[in-house]
């Protein structure tokens, strides 16, 4: 009886972390340690992708009034604006602070690696119009 129910006990033991260990070695993070928890780059697009990443860190310079007096007169608002920048290289090359351009965001830490991947996949895939 007690025999039994230790075996049962070492049973669902042994099975939760069966059940663990192999959850941990499927995930995401363990697979593809580049990108973090949650960045979900298998679907990207300007609308759904780019420009949450834009509002979230540039716009605040970059929007068509402020541009002017914060944003160095550059305007990342709205798709052909943002394509420009996206063309000469100076998104991606300001964002991944590449040599040559200002870093950006200005004053601020760099862009998370998700954020990053998403305008550089973007950028990779010909910046459409999505
Ligand atoms: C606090 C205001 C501010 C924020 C926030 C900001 N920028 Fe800028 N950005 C500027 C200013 C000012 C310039 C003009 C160049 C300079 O002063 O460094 C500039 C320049 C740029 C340039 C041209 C860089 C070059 O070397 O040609 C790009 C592209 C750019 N920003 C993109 C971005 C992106 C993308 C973000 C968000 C990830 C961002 N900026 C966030 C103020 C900002």
């Amino acid at each position: 009886m007690a025999g039994n129910s230790l075996n049962r006990g070492f049973f669902i033991i042994s099975a939760a972390s069966f059940l663990f260990w192999s959850c941990y070695y499927d995930s995401k993070e363990y697979l593809f340690p580049e990108i973090s928890t949650n960045c979900d780059t298998t679907t990207i697009t300007y609308s759904r992708s780019v420009v949450p990443v834009l509002e979230n860190y540039c716009l605040s310079c970059h929007n068509t009034s402020s541009a002017g007096s914060l944003g160095g007169n550059i305007i990342l608002e709205g798709y052909s604006n943002c394509k420009l920048k996206a063309d000469d290289g100076s998104l991606l090359g300001s964002v991944s602070h590449q040599s040559g351009y200002s870093y950006m965001p200005k004053n601020s830490a760099k862009l998370d690696d998700c954020s990053i991947s998403i305008i550089e996949l973007w950028i990779k895939s010909g910046s459409p119009n999505n």
